[in-house]
């Protein structure tokens, strides 16, 4: 008992003190504590609440708490038990609503990186927005081979054999026998392909590539874009066919842009012009892009030939109709201001990139 008393004594202290002290340690202990994966988790489990932990080790130590002490210090341990469970549980928790969490923060709204898109050509874009202009005018898309015969190309619109106007346009030959194959200099056989085909009324615009036998230089090319336009009906007359055009100008470059028609001359019209608008650059006041003059050239146009409709088996005596062709290239460099009409066919993709934005 003597030496019992004194231990006794000494382990009341030393036991009740310590067990508060390591009750309060592992409190806080716990209070820090964090866990990335599930195995630290389950780390601090073992540590804390298995059969050799630390919790567990308190729990052991319990029955040396003398009698007085044993209420107080048994509900500190309970207290502490549950906190450490609630504790791990609440990690455990944490960390499986972390993975949704996660996906939760995730801002959809937010703009991706962005890809480098490609930027549509220049002349797709001008040719687009003429057939669309025109497309508001009630007319419909059509369109032929670029490797053409003598007589869509020229026979079939008048131009008669050995007739000088055939050398307008330097015409580049697939074969010479037995008939002249050819590539389409102008889109202008189209509107044969289609009056072969269809009576009157007919109302097409015709984008295509045609190609020329000429030296590449900043203002020729040897292949560029035209669009065709053809309208045929009964009792149509030159001023349908300038009213046409004036709506097309003024879409085109603006609702102040002027027209005025000149003379001139091509074998599938008759009488035929040449349409020139008033320079979009100084308004028609005159500066180095018109030459001075106020004016830039667009199109050719006129009345349909009527030996052109006959060719093409449209009675002439039932049916008139007026035909256009423009140069896509030239209207783009009137908008864009591209001086080297090289630059449409060498892929260069910083000069390609600026026209999808430059809208
Ligand atoms: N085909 C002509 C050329 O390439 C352009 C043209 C002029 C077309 C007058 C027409 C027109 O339909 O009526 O130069």
């Amino acid at each position: 008992m003597r030496r019992c008393l004194p231990a006794r004594i000494f382990q009341f202290d030393y036991n009740n003190t310590q067990m508060l002290n390591k009750i309060n340690q592992i409190r806080q202990n716990l209070e820090a504590a964090t866990a990335a994966t599930a195995e630290a988790v389950e780390e601090l489990r073992i540590k804390y609440l298995s059969k050799k932990g630390e919790v567990s080790a308190l729990m052991a130590d319990f029955r040396n708490i003398p009698a007085d002490q044993k209420r107080e210090m048994g509900q500190k341990l309970n207290e502490l038990k549950s906190f450490v469970t609630d504790r791990i549980n609440a990690l455990k928790e944490q960390l499986a609503s972390g993975a949704d969490n996660e996906a939760a923060n995730i801002d959809l709204t937010r703009t991706a990186t962005p890809l480098p898109t490609g930027a549509r050509h220049p002349l797709s874009i001008v040719k687009n927005d003429i057939i669309d202009i025109f497309a508001g005018m009630g007319f419909t898309i059509a369109e032929g081979p670029e490797i053409e015969d003598d007589w869509h190309v020229f026979s079939s619109l008048n131009f008669p054999k050995d007739h000088p106007a055939r050398d307008m346009q330097d015409t580049f030959f697939v074969t010479r026998t037995p008939v002249d194959v050819l590539l389409r200099t102008h889109t202008s056989s189209v509107q044969t392909r289609v009056m072969e085909k269809t009576q009157p009324p007919i109302r097409i615009v015709c984008p295509g590539r045609v190609y020329r036998n000429e030296a590449i230089s900043a203002r020729a090319h040897c292949f560029f874009h035209q669009v065709e336009g053809l309208y045929i009906d009964k009792n149509v007359s030159f001023a349908d066919l300038k009213q046409v055009l004036l709506n097309f100008a003024r879409e085109m470059f603006g609702p102040e842009t002027k027209i005025r028609l000149r003379p001139s001359y091509f074998p599938f019209t008759e009488p035929s012009a040449e349409m020139d608008i008033s320079c979009n650059i100084c308004g028609g006041k005159g500066c180095a892009f018109c030459k001075g003059t106020g004016w830039v050239e667009i199109l050719g146009c006129g009345m349909v030939d009527p030996n052109v409709l006959k060719a093409c088996g449209i009675d002439p005596d039932v049916y008139t109709g007026y035909a256009f062709g423009m140069g896509v290239e030239r209207i783009t460099n009137l908008k864009y201001r591209v001086k080297d009409l090289r630059m449409f066919s060498e892929n260069d993709v910083r000069f390609l990139a600026e026209f999808e934005s430059a809208r």
